[in-house]
């Protein structure tokens, strides 16, 4: 049989054949809770092409993205790359049409992105990412709003203080450390690069590349663990704690964040046990659209890409993914083959009238029926009959309960809205 690439998931429905296998209900619950609270913050949606010019990428993005880009020539010679991150599309169109939008501009999308990544725990080839940004305001305020969009999408989760935190840090500090010590203003990308990876790699190769920078290792770790907030930090601490929202921060220099277009207050969410790869990522770029516009438009930006690998993993471990089913309202039973005319219409009312309804297709035994109507986890049977006066009545059933009543089909149908499977 064929497989799919390695990196790239099948989701189906639940209950899942297989424990390793992903799942379309909880891909769908994720995206479901991403969106309700973006609303909530006031984030319009916005979506842009998977597929783009090669260059936007290898314009800003940093090596390290540039490096996995799935890219090729298409039919027309035009060298393009499927999307490794949403920012540089975002930042294009909103450098195309920002004058038609009142600022702050707050916007978010759920984008596939592709990434030709070293397969390993929580990094796939292939994610989903909620993309959430602000352009317009240069106020900290609005790194603020941002943070606490990203804990209050965490919080929805049923993810508590005790479950993750938001590492907060400040490319200007780092910039100003750098510039402090070296004078040549170009290696300032290598040197947050090596930041970047100062957890992951053996601090002997950090302690290397940094001595070829002319930094010491030392004076970055005592640096690091001052973690003496700057101006700025400070008020942001300040603004969610008003918030109720200050335990979810703390300042965390070793945070930089990879990607070569932050420029200013950068944050990272991580799992408390620290188990897990980065949850979420983002901070300020303020000089992206200046540069993706050639010069035309500048405009401050702000913003975080939260993916849905890492949190399934993260949901999954702590138990708080729901069970997931059809959630039915009600299977129609056709138990007298000569009413299937008559049931089919009342199918179709239950589900004008905003019902999930499901019924057999072809005829059946009455428990092969009751049996699929179990097996689909419907709260409700219900079945047309005859009624001694030879009137249509619905019976209808709850399976839970099994409370049972017997009405004018139309009465039925008004019944079973007000008893929804999904409040
Ligand atoms: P990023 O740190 O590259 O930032 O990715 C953000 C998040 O996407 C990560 O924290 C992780 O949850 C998820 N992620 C990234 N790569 C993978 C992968 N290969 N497999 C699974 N999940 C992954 C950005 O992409 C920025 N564009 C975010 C941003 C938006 N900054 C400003 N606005």
């Amino acid at each position: 049989m064929m497989d799919r690439l390695p990196g790239f998931r099948d989701f189906y429905p639940e209950p899942l054949p297989h424990p390793d296998l992903w799942s379309a209900d909880a891909r769908q619950y994720i995206f479901n809770r991403w969106r309700a609270m973006a609303h909530r913050y006031g984030f319009r949606e916005y979506d842009g092409p998977p597929l783009e010019p090669l260059e936007l990428y290898t314009l800003k993005s940093g090596d390290e993205i540039v490096g996995q880009l799935y890219n090729f020539t298409d039919k027309g010679d035009r060298q393009v790359a499927l999307r490794p991150e949403m920012t540089p599309t975002l930042a294009r169109m909103v450098a195309a049409h920002e004058r038609n939008y009142k600022k702050p501009i707050k916007w978010f999308a759920i984008p596939q992105l592709f990434r030709y990544e070293r397969q390993q725990k929580g990094r796939l080839r292939e994610h989903f990412q909620l993309n959430a940004d602000i352009f317009g305001e240069s106020d900290p305020a609005a790194d603020a709003e941002l943070i606490a969009l990203l804990i209050d999408v965490l919080r929805s989760f049923g993810l508590t203080a005790e479950d993750f935190v938001i590492r907060l840090s400040s490319r200007n500090a780092w910039q100003d450390f750098f510039n402090q010590r070296c004078p040549d203003p170009a290696k300032a990308y290598e040197f947050y690069q090596i930041i970047d990876k100062l957890e992951r790699e053996e601090p002997a190769r950090s302690r290397e590349k940094l001595a070829a920078l002319g930094f010491s290792y030392d004076e970055i770790t005592t640096f690091i663990q001052a973690g003496e907030p700057t101006a700025e930090l400070a008020g942001i601490i300040q603004n969610l704690a008003c918030r109720g929202l200050r335990d979810y921060v703390k300042v965390d220099y070793q945070v930089i964040r990879g990607l070569a277009y932050y420029t200013g207050v950068v944050f990272e969410a991580f799992d408390k046990r620290g188990e897990f790869r980065a949850i979420a990522g983002g901070g300020r770029y303020d000089n992206l659209v200046k540069l993706i516009s050639g010069g035309k438009v500048h405009l401050p930006a702000l913003g975080f890409g939260f993916g849905d690998v890492v949190l399934l993993e993260l949901l999954k471990s702590r138990g708080l993914l729901p069970a997931f089913d059809a959630g039915l309202d009600a299977f129609c039973l056709i138990e007298d083959e000569t009413l299937r005319g008559d049931s089919l219409k009342f199918v179709q009312d239950l589900r004008t009238g905003g019902l999930a309804v499901d019924y057999s297709f072809t005829p059946a035994k009455p428990d092969k029926q009751f049996k699929r109507a179990q097996e689909s986890k419907a709260l409700h049977t219900v079945r047309l009959e005859r009624n001694p006066a030879g009137e249509l009545v619905a019976r209808t059933r709850n399976l839970r309960t099994r409370e049972e009543q017997v009405l004018p089909p139309a009465d039925a149908i008004q019944w079973l809205s007000l008893r929804p499977a999904k409040a």
